[in-house]
């Protein structure tokens, strides 16, 4: 028989009370929440690879110095010199490229299990400001080193901040209009990187983006527990149990696998750290961080399509989805049954083969303005890759529209379209763009500089 004095009744409120665990879940969870195959636990090794970061940044500001002089010394010195270092550095770059891919992949799962209907979508709102916070975090550190990669690598970013320039210069109103030139130098300071860029995007990286995920880090997990837990399925018949200890014992065990992964990359592979920062001497071929190269591909074609209007409409849609898609019976199934599968799979088809087919026509024989001479920039800006293949993933979309009568599925179809353009032109901008962007098979293939 349970005790239901009051006075055990009230030890356990106090236990509650007191235990940390508690403060941030509900006391009870659904068993459904707590299958591996419903989370594959992404949230949770996200909030625990962004403790880690802070743990691990700390001690690296103990070393490091943000000044244009000694910051390459520095970061020199925590690899070299200070013990424990490297490994320390090793922890943290590795936990800031893992959480990019988390953030990605825990969007996915979002996505396909319909994680945003039935109320939840501000949590999907607020997720996808964490992903372009996660996203501005890791290139703000990117820099921090300052050696050759970090350094042309911002200059790129810094070229993509002023990509409305394209338009601006196209119409000949730079001079008076110059909406590139002020978010480049809101981002960098001044018109190259230098102490001023150091200056910002060190006080970015160490207090205001973190901060700011920290804060909607904990709206998104109290939004989690205002919504009644995770999303699962109307005719749902698993129970509801407590949640201590058995929900703990699930998130320590994805505690311990992220750990086992990250200590392991950290020993096994070191951050890279090239020469000294030499403005002179431009990389070439400059790469942005790799979780821009797809936009940096999309930029090769027109800065301001690439840099600013593709980019643009896709985090619309992202925001879109749960104010377009109401169709609620979808939500917490994966991929939404049978026909959200067969919808997916002829979408990743489709996307691979038209994204596949427009590069092979850019590579092989040029564009718009290779065919005819003198072709206006605006119209290069209008029709260029990147936008005949936003184009036609919108026309797919509409397409299964109108074939399956359901907006969710239309928004699954643009979905994995996006992703896996965004994907192939990753891979592209990572293993097969080289010196001036050309396309190269292989790296063994770059001309000799
Ligand atoms: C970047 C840092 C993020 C952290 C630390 C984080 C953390 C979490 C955690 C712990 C959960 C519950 C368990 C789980 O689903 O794995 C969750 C759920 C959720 N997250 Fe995130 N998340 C992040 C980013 C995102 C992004 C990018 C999105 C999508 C745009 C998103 C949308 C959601 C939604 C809709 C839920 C509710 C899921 C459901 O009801 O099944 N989150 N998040």
């Amino acid at each position: 028989m349970p005790d239901l004095s009051p006075g055990s009744q009230r030890s356990r409120i106090q236990k509650v009370s007191r235990n940390f665990f508690l403060h941030i879940h509900a006391p009870r969870v659904n068993l459904r929440s707590l299958k591996l195959t419903t989370t594959f636990g992404l949230g949770v090794a996200l909030g625990f690879l962004f403790l880690i970061l802070i743990l691990t940044g700390v001690l690296l500001m103990l070393y490091y110095t943000p000044s244009e002089g000694q910051a390459y010394s520095s970061v020199k010195d925590i690899m070299y010199v200070v013990k424990g270092g490297r490994y320390i550095r090793n922890l943290h770059r590795w936990a800031a490229h893992g959480m990019v891919i988390l953030a990605f992949l825990h969007l996915i799962r979002t996505f396909f299990t319909g994680a945003y209907l039935k109320g939840r979508r501000l949590n999907w709102i607020i997720g996808v400001a964490m992903l372009l916070v996660t996203l501005l975090l890791s290139f703000s550190g990117y820099l921090l080193p300052w050696d050759q990669l970090a350094y042309w690598a911002v200059t790129i970013g810094s070229n993509i901040a002023a990509s409305a320039r394209e338009l601006t210069d196209a119409l000949g109103m730079t001079q008076v209009f110059d909406p590139g030139g002020f978010v480049k130098q809101l981002l960098i300071g001044d018109e190259v990187v230098g102490q001023e860029a150091l200056t910002r995007f060190y006080m970015l990286h160490i207090i205001f983006l973190p901060l700011t995920l920290l804060i909607l880090m904990g709206v998104h997990f109290w939004r989690i527990r205002k919504d009644g837990g995770l999303a699962r399925p109307a005719d749902s018949r698993e129970q509801d149990i407590h949640t201590w200890p058995t929900a703990l014992w699930g998130e320590l065990a994805v505690l311990m696998v992220s750990l086992a992964i990250l200590m392991a990359a950290a020993f096994f592979f070191d951050a890279p750290l090239k020469e000294l920062a030499n403005p002179l001497l431009p990389e070439n071929p400059a790469k942005s961080p790799w979780y821009f190269l797809g936009v940096q591909e999309l930029i090769s074609y027109s800065a301001f399509a690439g840099g600013i209007i593709i980019p643009v409409l896709f985090v619309a849609f992202l925001v879109s989805i749960p104010f377009r898609d109401r169709e609620e019976s979808h939500a917490g199934i994966w991929f939404s049954g049978i026909v959200g599968k067969r919808v997916t799979i002829a979408s990743l088809f489709f996307s691979a083969a038209v994204t596949i087919g427009i590069l092979f026509v850019n590579v092989n024989f040029g564009w718009l303005g290779d065919w005819f001479a003198g072709t206006p920039q605006v119209l290069i800006i209008l029709i260029n890759p990147g936008t005949v293949l936003a184009a036609a993933y919108a026309v797919w979309s509409v397409y299964q529209r109108r074939r399956t009568g359901s907006v969710h599925f239309s928004a699954m179809a643009l979905f994995t379209c996006a992703l896996v353009g965004l994907i192939i032109l990753t891979f592209v901008g990572v293993w097969l763009r080289g010196p001036d962007w050309e396309f190269y098979w292989l790296r063994s293939n770059w001309p000799v500089q």
